[in-house]
């Protein structure tokens, strides 16, 4: 089939290398002109293990193509996916700008019938506006042609969105018309060669599942950071406790690590906007308001042990930091823990030392750009040189066994603040550490 994928980031990215990966001709556009010049040169904009060869592959193959002008790429399209940012907007919402100006340019260059795929994350009601604004602008140009509008949420994991999109758990699609369905049936069938895995229902459903979906994660890590932050007052441990309820089928043991709280592009924009959906139509949305209450506050547990332990001035004191990005296997820092950890240390007069296996840039030239004191380093024992303890804040696979002897050798004290729950799996105090961490 040939499909276009409307903004190229991490998931039109992904979508477009996966699906060209399938055989489909696909073009994948982006209104950013470096994006695409890099892309054209193969080298890929973003961290994503596998992505790199996938799309250097299809490249080759004349399988997948990048393109600036809209109206180029979806000249010879079956189904155009609409995978632009939709980030939070000045009140919380979900701003919908960059969804409806690729509806309205759709509609302006659109000259075949179309299936045109929501793919972003989008408020409920999002694709009657861009069946809306497409149709609009074919009025403007007494064009009859005909278009269906779908909504198919996307659920891969930065650090595993290859193996997320190429073998799916579910592909939910929202549609009110058979050929929709048929269409997009076709296009992921041959993701679920053994079992079909397509979840069919109502366009409203599909753009809700998605919301649900992250609201139910986030809340499961809220709720155990609100256990853990018990734990530490009643003298439990909250790793104990975590295992012991995770044993339990009905609650598993995923989701439910004590730590640093989320961060990354989705749940904090996605859990804010479905408390502002919900207040749109009157409903006041109690559980989820609260579950990004005890995320705000779980991004500083590490830094108030810090200051507990050196005091409420860090003039003088440097920090070694293991990690920056959101969680492992990506260079995305967006909402990242490690931003407010390292700001608040900042702030109180403390010195940074960091290192990071593929975040290092974006911090440098976005998320902590301009804040002094920050040093950025190239191994994870150099950024401990002379530092007064270890905060780990991402849990990234090198960081796991260690050498505790050079961290010792290199340390000013032998003190430790491990933000991802007893992640260094060490009985650290009987290797002559300092050892602090969440839920104990
Ligand atoms: N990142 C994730 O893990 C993830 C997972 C599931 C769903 N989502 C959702 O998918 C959507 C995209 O997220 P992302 O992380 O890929 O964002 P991103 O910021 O990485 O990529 C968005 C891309 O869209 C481009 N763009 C913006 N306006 C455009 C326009 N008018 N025409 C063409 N391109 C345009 C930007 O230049 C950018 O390259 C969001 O709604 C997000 O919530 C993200």
């Amino acid at each position: 089939m040939n499909i276009t994928v409307i903004g190229s980031g991490y998931v039109g990215l992904v979508s477009g290398a996966c699906f060209s990966e399938m055989g489909n001709r696909v073009t994948c556009m982006d209104i950013d002109p470096v994006k695409i010049e890099k892309l054209n040169q193969g080298i890929i904009p973003i961290f994503e293990p596998g992505l790199e060869q996938m799309v250097l592959k299809n490249v080759k193959n004349k399988n997948l193509l990048f393109k600036i002008n809209l109206g180029e790429a979806i000249s010879d399209a079956e189904i155009v996916f609409i995978a632009v940012g939709t980030p939070m907007g000045e009140d919380g919402s979900a701003d919908l700008q960059y969804v409806l100006a690729v509806a309205k340019s759709i509609g302006e260059t659109m000259v075949k019938e179309l299936v045109v795929v929501d793919k972003s994350t989008v408020p409920v009601g999002t694709a009657d506006q861009v069946k809306a604004t497409i149709q609009k602008e074919l009025d403007l140009r007494n064009s009859d042609l005909q278009f269906d509008v779908v909504s198919n949420p996307e659920f891969l994991k930065e650090g595993a969105a290859i193996s997320d999109f190429m073998k799916p758990d579910r592909v939910v699609i929202g549609a009110d018309s058979e050929i929709a369905f048929k269409k997009m049936k076709e296009l992921y069938s041959p993701f679920f060669r053994s079992h079909d895995r397509f979840i069919a229902m109502d366009i409203r459903s599909a753009e809700m599942t998605k919301y649900a979906a992250n609201a139910m994660l986030a809340t499961k890590i809220s709720f155990m950071n609100e256990i853990a932050n018990i734990c530490e007052k009643v003298g439990a441990d909250a790793n104990q406790v975590r295992i012991g309820i995770g044993s339990d089928q009905r609650i598993g043991y995923s989701f439910i690590y004590p730590g640093v709280g989320y961060g990354g592009s989705c749940f904090p924009k996605d859990v804010m906007a479905l408390t502002k959906i919900a207040k749109e139509y009157g409903y006041k949305a109690q559980l989820i308001t609260a579950v990004e209450k005890v995320n705000d506050a779980q991004k500083l547990v590490i830094a108030q042990k810090i200051v507990k332990r050196f005091g409420e001035d860090l003039t003088g004191c440097t920090f070694g930091i293991w990690g920056l990005a959101f969680k492992p296997g990506t260079d995305d820092m967006r909402e990242a823990p490690s931003i407010y950890v390292i700001k608040e240390l900042v702030k109180r007069g403390a010195k940074i030392k960091t290192y990071d296996p593929k975040a290092v840039n974006e911090a440098k030239e976005h998320y902590l750009k301009g804040i002094k004191n920050i040093e950025y380093v190239d191994s994870k024992y150099e950024v401990l040189k002379n530092a007064d303890a270890l905060v780990l804040l991402t849990e990234w696979k090198e960081f796991r066994s260690p050498d505790f002897e050079e961290i010792k050798t290199q340390l000013k004290t032998p003190v430790i603040f491990d933000g991802r729950n007893q992640y260094i799996a060490y009985d650290l105090q009987n290797k002559g550490f300092e050892y602090y961490r969440i839920g104990k």
